[in-house]
């Protein structure tokens, strides 16, 4: 694989493949595996966990990171995306990690680039090693993906990571609701899953409650009456949690809006993964730079 754009068309054995790969480097310290090469974050929206995640990845790969910020940049003189990541190649990479608010981003630069492009998130469209993260969780948590029950609530219209999910998970075996009112509801349903408006007939039913923030930056709190009003139907509390089965647990990709969609006694709490989820994004990373460096060789 040279680069990793997308995850539709990548069959079970193949996220599997990845996956395996990334549990191997859950707890390894660092290593010069890749020294010599550079791995760019090309991040054009703001970001901390996926950013500084893929950085430590390539680090403990032994790879150099050059970190571009389109405040300090010349993007903000006018520079186009495009000249951008030509420049950004031109300069001496081996991988570029775009993340944009345009949802053909990454894609737009794999065709630029002469470089393996990952996709660090783009627009509403997907955020792949989030997916991958979340799976490899999940795989910890329970031993196996196939036949778990997932209800992802929230902004799922305005949701990147809720479509990665819907790419790959079931793919997986993971078996998808999808919660929120209907203005959140995506309007096709290509995928085929359930959706409800319903969290409270859900929760009985699910092994995972998948939180997602609001998008407020792609527009999605005006589509409802309130936010107050969406956070008592469908905020994570604990009576909710006690609703859930006894080995049911939480999950959320950051960043959370504590008291909206999550109270802090369940962020905090010992049924939430969140940390975990943000622990497994640097082996997830060195999976998929590995890959990405040994295809672009
Ligand atoms: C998400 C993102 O930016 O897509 N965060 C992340 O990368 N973990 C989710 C979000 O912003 O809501």
């Amino acid at each position: 694989m040279s680069g990793l754009v997308t995850l539709h068309g990548l069959g079970r054995e193949r996220l599997t493949g990845i996956l395996d790969k990334a549990e191997g480097y859950v707890g390894r310290g660092p290593s010069t595996d890749f020294s010599g090469a550079t791995v760019t974050n090309a991040f054009f929206e703001p970001s901390t966990r996926t950013r500084l995640s893929f950085e430590r990845a390539a680090h403990r790969l032994g790879a150099h990171v050059m970190s571009f910020s389109p405040e300090l940049s010349s993007a903000s003189k006018g520079e186009s995306f495009k000249d951008t990541i030509l420049t950004l190649t031109a300069i001496g990479t081996d991988v570029l990690i775009v993340r944009h608010r345009l949802a053909d981003a990454a894609a737009l630069a794999a065709g630029w680039s002469a470089r393996p492009v990952i996709n660090g998130g783009v627009g509403s469209r997907e955020h792949p090693t989030q997916t991958l993260i979340d799976a490899l969780t999940l795989r910890q948590e329970f031993g196996r993906l196939d036949g778990l029950r997932m209800a992802i609530v929230g902004d799922i219209r305005g949701s990147r990571v809720a479509r990665g999910h819907l790419i790959a998970l079931p793919t997986m075996g993971v078996e998808l609701t999808l919660v929120g009112p209907t203005p959140f509801l995506p309007q096709e349903n290509p995928w085929g899953v359930r959706t409800s408006t319903d969290l409270d007939d859900e929760l009985g039913d699910v092994d995972v409650v998948y939180l997602l923030r609001i998008q407020a930056e792609r527009g999605s709190a005006a589509t409802i009456p309130s936010i107050a009003g969406y956070a008592r139907r469908y905020g994570m509390n604990a009576e909710r949690l006690s609703m859930m089965k006894p080995t049911g647990v939480v999950m959320h990709p950051g960043p959370m809006n504590r008291g909206v969609e999550i109270d802090d006694s369940i962020a905090d709490g010992e049924r939430s993964l969140v940390l975990r989820q943000v622990a497994n994004g640097v082996p997830v990373r060195m999976a998929v730079i590995t890959e990405a460096l040994e295809g672009g060789r």
